[in-house]
């Protein structure tokens, strides 16, 4: 008994251990499978991916290339988070009808809202391409030669692939461009609202409980496809019917208990997982600090000017979301980093590295990288932070700004293709009319006092407010008019244009060139790092770094321990949303009908076994952005959850994956079924599932 103890024991903690990965699909037959039915799952790998047959993987959508979706009905019911919605919910909301407010549910077909330059995208096939990609690269080639060798035969492989006349195709490289893989992709782009909650619903707790657990956020949307009358990608028409998929997930109702398998499968966006040591340090010591302070001072004024005003809340709620998010995300990393230790770890790795390399005689190929890796990243960590800072003030944060930069485009347009003017102006017009859709002068100009001091401290002048033409869209596109000659003329009259060109010209002729300089010897030196691991360690496991590709993820649900005797519980309640409920507040106010449904505990089927409804639970799964809105999926291949989010000392987690920290934080699958069908009464929506109960035999 002792015995058979120790080996539970043994193979338990091999089992966590190993966690952490984001895998391609095509590839789990042998490891990735055995270590999944060592975790729990009854899934084989062709359940997961499969040419020949449909799959779990047909059902995975890119939704519009930044987020995650998933069919869950016959007829093309889309699901995914409210938060990768939340520009669709915003452009459909008005003061008269304020879906962020109130939420949006279609009560049939026809209520179902169209959407602009929405898509989803499906992977067909997944081919490894990797020796004709590298076909005649040699070692004695500059990597200008190299790169412009890939692209051309990358260029060869996307002319030649086999596919249908409505497909698309992509190669993309892996492990830092070791390995290429071709992926045949099919996009669909009438993509029609069908329902959204309340924000108090779907981004309940909003920043504040945003990256964090104990989490009560019911953070989905639903969506449906369209397709034409074949079945096939087309654009929005009226014509166009539900897609019928080759692969729906079902739905379960019968939930999770710690310890349960849950693998995600989605498209990660980015991570960084084989960076050397001093490349963490200066992220999260010069890098990451630098930004999180210009965003800072630019949420400073939205939030507050957002809670004077709902007609500004509307306008910048897409806007502020996404600054406050990489800005909190961008804290707890470095919080996660100090905390796990992880330069230090990953200083001593770098010590059995080099010893892995003297042992089997491969310091005269690779003996150098971790000096060099020192030497670049002490050249390029100015021009890093001075880069991104621009980015930050002329992109991201201040619109102003964001305007006279996208005009400068146009002026040397103007200047050097005059033939290409009238096409650009017409790009940049469109760019003006959107940001002048959610635009509020006052809002920008308090934006403009507290960023600008961090960007260029010897030149704010904020009086370029009342003087520019760019603060009026029409005056703006008045500024445009004219031959080129003209364009010239009246852009280098504009007030905040004078203001903002020198800096503008700065980053095109100085910052930027120099960046991609020495980012692209660092970029060689980390794929040279990337081969170097795997020929002195080639017993670790390696997994490509997200890169918007399909991928697997797995684990179980756990909790974890964020601190010194505090164990957080894996699974959320309604309870807590009731707990956390401030009237009025316009972080944690609950609606009224949710209340109600509270208080008659009007829970119908979607209870846990002790008879509460829960609301979020956490996994072991290794996400990162891009994951959000993917399916948490049980043993069986059911839905049982969305995953929307990580807690905040394991957003480390796209540098450095550790399995006592590292959650993922999922929407309960139960808890979307309860406020569509009793908060928002669409039943129908419920009726258009499948809703099964594996654990129920
Ligand atoms: N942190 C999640 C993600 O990275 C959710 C973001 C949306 N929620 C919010 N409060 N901004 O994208
Ligand atoms: N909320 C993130 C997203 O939009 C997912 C959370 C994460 O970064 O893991 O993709």
């Amino acid at each position: 008994m002792k015995y058979l103890k120790i080996i539970f024991l043994f193979i338990a903690v091999q089992v966590t251990a190993q966690q952490g990965g984001m895998w391609i699909p095509s590839l789990l037959e042998g490891m990735n499978e055995q270590e999944m039915t060592s975790l729990g799952s009854k899934l084989t790998a062709k359940d997961i991916y499969d040419v020949n047959n449909s799959s779990l993987k047909d059902a995975i959508g890119h939704f519009n290339g930044g987020c995650t979706s998933e069919v869950i009905s016959t007829e093309g019911l889309l699901l995914t988070n409210h938060h990768c919605g939340f520009g669709q919910i915003q452009s459909h909301s008005s003061l008269e009808n304020d879906y962020l407010k109130d939420g949006f549910w279609a009560m049939n077909k026809s209520e179902e809202l169209p959407n602009e330059d929405l898509y989803v995208e499906f992977i067909v096939r997944i081919d490894d391409v990797t020796t004709k990609a590298l076909n005649g690269i040699t070692d004695t080639m500059t990597e200008r030669e190299k790169q412009s060798a890939i692209d051309k035969n990358i260029n060869e492989l996307n002319k030649n692939v086999a596919k249908e006349t409505w497909q698309d195709v992509k190669v993309k490289p892996f492990y830092k461009g070791n390995q290429y893989f071709l992926f045949v992709t099919e996009k669909f782009e009438d993509i029609r609202l069908v329902g959204a909650p309340p924000s108090s619903i779907g981004k309940f707790g909003s920043d504040t409980d945003n990256w964090v657990f104990p989490r009560h956020t019911g953070d989905f949307s639903l969506f449906r496809i369209y397709a034409d009358k074949n079945n096939r990608p087309a654009k929005y028409s009226k014509d166009n019917v539900p897609y019928t998929p080759k692969h729906f997930l079902p739905v379960s109702l019968d939930g999770i208990e710690e310890g349960d398998f849950t693998m995600v499968f989605g498209f990660p966006g980015r991570t960084n997982e084989y960076l050397p040591a001093v490349a963490i340090q200066h992220i999260t010591q010069e890098f990451n600090p630098s930004n999180i302070a210009i965003r800072e001072a630019a949420l400073k004024e939205i939030d507050a000017q957002m809670k004077a005003s709902d007609a500004v809340r509307i306008k910048y709620a897409s806007k502020q979301a996404r600054i406050a998010n990489a800005w909190k995300k961008w804290i707890g990393e470095n919080l996660g980093i100090k905390k796990s230790n992880a330069i230090a770890e990953r200083r001593a790795f770098e010590v059995a590295f080099k010893k892995a390399l003297k042992e089997k005689d491969l310091e005269k190929n690779y003996g150098n990288i971790l000096p060099e890796f020192e030497q670049l990243y002490a050249d390029f960590a100015d021009i890093n932070i001075k880069r991104r800072n621009f980015i930050e003030v002329f992109s991201v944060t201040n619109e102003l700004m964001q305007m006279t930069f996208r005009a400068y485009q146009l002026e040397q347009v103007a200047l050097n293709k005059p033939e290409k003017l009238e096409e650009v102006r017409t790009a940049l017009v469109n760019r003006l009319k959107g940001i002048h859709k959610n635009f509020d002068a006052t809002v920008d100009k308090g934006v403009f006092n507290n960023v600008m001091p961090l960007y260029n401290p010897t030149k704010v002048d904020a009086s370029i407010y009342n003087k520019t033409s760019f603060t009026d869209i029409d005056k703006a596109i008045q500024l445009l008019e004219g031959d080129a000659t003209k364009v010239v003329e009246n852009l280098n009259k504009d007030a905040a244009y004078q203001y903002a060109k020198p800096m503008i010209e700065e980053f095109y002729t100085k910052i930027d060139p120099e960046f991609q300089y020495k980012n692209q010897a660092i970029a060689a030196l980390q794929k040279t790092y990337m081969k170097a691991l795997m020929e002195a360690l080639p017993n670790a496991r390696y997994f490509p770094d997200a890169n918007s590709t399909l991928r697997v993820t797995y684990g179980q649900v756990r909790g974890y321990s964020p601190r010194d005797a505090v164990y957080y519980n894996p699974v959320s309640y309604l309870d807590g949303v009731i707990e956390k409920y401030v009237p009025g507040d316009y972080e944690f106010d609950v609606p009224q009908k949710l209340l109600d449904l509270y208080d008659a505990k009007d829970f119908g089927q979607y209870t846990d076994t002790n008879g509460k409804v829960p609301v979020c639970f956490l996994g072991t799964n290794h996400t990162t952005g891009g994951n959000s809105g993917s399916p948490a999926i049980d043993a069986h291949g059911n839905l049982i959850g969305l995953n929307f989010d990580r807690v905040w000392e394991g957003t480390m987690s796209d540098m450095n994956y550790d399995p006592e920290i590292c959650r993922n934080i999922m929407v309960d699958v139960r808890y979307v079924l309860f406020i569509v069908d009793k908060y928002a009464g669409a039943k129908h929506l419920i009726d258009e599932m499948k809703l099964v109960h594996p654990k129920k035999k």
